[in-house]
């Protein structure tokens, strides 16, 4: 049945039709504010390239964290800069590292919040890569032992989820057998699973200080041209035991999304990165888009080509302008 029996436009004509055929919701508590952890005292230095965003030392930490949950942001995904760097980034396997202390306070204060810990190196190594080295390549067995040390001390601090992002083969399989050797069965692993080589990370290195300081990450994370070798990825991944698996980044990626969604039958992360933040952020800025608008498009949008959760530093922003 065609025109003119047919009138697609009867379903948008009034708001009340309109809204109850919404195919596609997003509720805050899909959300997960990723956040920066610094030593120090009522610290909270802005970033410049990322608008909004800081690094926190922990009693800011907490109050932000608060704000969000308040606001129906029950998640934080935890990146930490550490008092020194080292060539093994010891820091990051340390029980009193900076993220291993701010999940103890933030578990204490927030119970209920769902604390995410990413565990890579690169904030912790003098070098900036994601393990350790070996003639100047990244050595990605020894990173394997120092992976699953760190996901010991970050499960017994309290973190619900262990989030590995250097994309170091058998990383998954590791975690899970340190953590159920220690004692955290129920600890979960969301896997940076199809995590791709992309300049749309920039910002996030001021943020985190952790560029390489020579070469770049072309031997561990994907190659943007290649979606194929991504399902690899994620089916390695739940193979070895990831409860969720995350694409990253987000936009210029939801392709992979949509289909690891019709492939897998698992819950799905999208990480909408710095780069999408700071490219929002500066248009905005400009008064050349409605940062407001174009959030909420960009969140739906994620949201619709099938991610479970969407990792986003537009999280406040977002419950702001509902
Ligand atoms: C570290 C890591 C990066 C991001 C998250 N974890 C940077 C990188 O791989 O170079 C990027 C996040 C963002 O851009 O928002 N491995």
């Amino acid at each position: 049945m065609a025109f003119p029996a047919t009138r697609l436009r009867r379903l948008r004509i009034n708001p009340l039709v309109r809204e109850r055929l919404e195919e596609t919701q997003l509720s805050p508590s899909r959300l997960i504010a990723p956040l920066f952890v610094r030593h120090g005292r009522n610290e909270r230095r802005p970033i410049a390239s990322m608008p909004g965003q800081y690094q926190l030392s922990i009693d800011r930490l907490i109050h932000e964290a608060s704000q969000l949950y308040s606001k129906g942001v029950p998640s934080v995904l935890l990146f930490g800069l550490p008092s020194r760097k080292d060539t093994r980034g010891s820091q990051a396997y340390a029980s009193n590292g900076i993220v291993q202390k701010a999940v103890r306070a933030l578990k204490k204060v927030l119970p209920k919040l769902l604390v995410i810990t990413d565990l890579c190196f690169c904030e912790y190594t003098d070098h900036g890569h994601c393990g350790i080295l070996r003639r100047g390549e990244l050595d990605n067995d020894a990173t394997l032992q120092l992976i699953a040390k760190t996901a010991v001390t970050q499960a017994r601090a309290g973190a619900d989820i262990i989030a590995p992002s250097g994309m170091i083969d058998g990383m998954v399989k590791t975690i899970r057998s340190a953590l159920d050797r220690a004692g955290f069965k129920n600890t979960l692993i969301m896997s940076y699973a199809a995590k791709f080589v992309s300049a749309f990370y920039g910002p996030f290195r001021d943020a985190a200080e952790c560029a390489p300081r020579f070469g770049d990450r072309r031997s561990y994370q994907m190659n943007p041209a290649n979606a194929e070798e991504a399902f690899r990825e994620v089916a390695l991944d739940i193979e070895e035991g990831a409860d969720i698996v995350m694409v990253k980044p987000a936009l210029a990626y939801l392709d992979i999304i949509r289909r690891v969604k019709e492939k897998f039958h698992v819950p799905i992360a999208a990480y909408n990165v710095s780069g999408e933040y700071a490219m929002v952020k500066a248009a905005a800025q400009n008064g050349w888009v409605d940062e407001a608008k174009i959030t909420r498009e960009i969140l739906l949008a994620i949201r619709r080509a099938g991610a479970d959760m969407i990792i986003t530093y537009h999280a406040k922003d977002y419950t702001n302008s509902r």
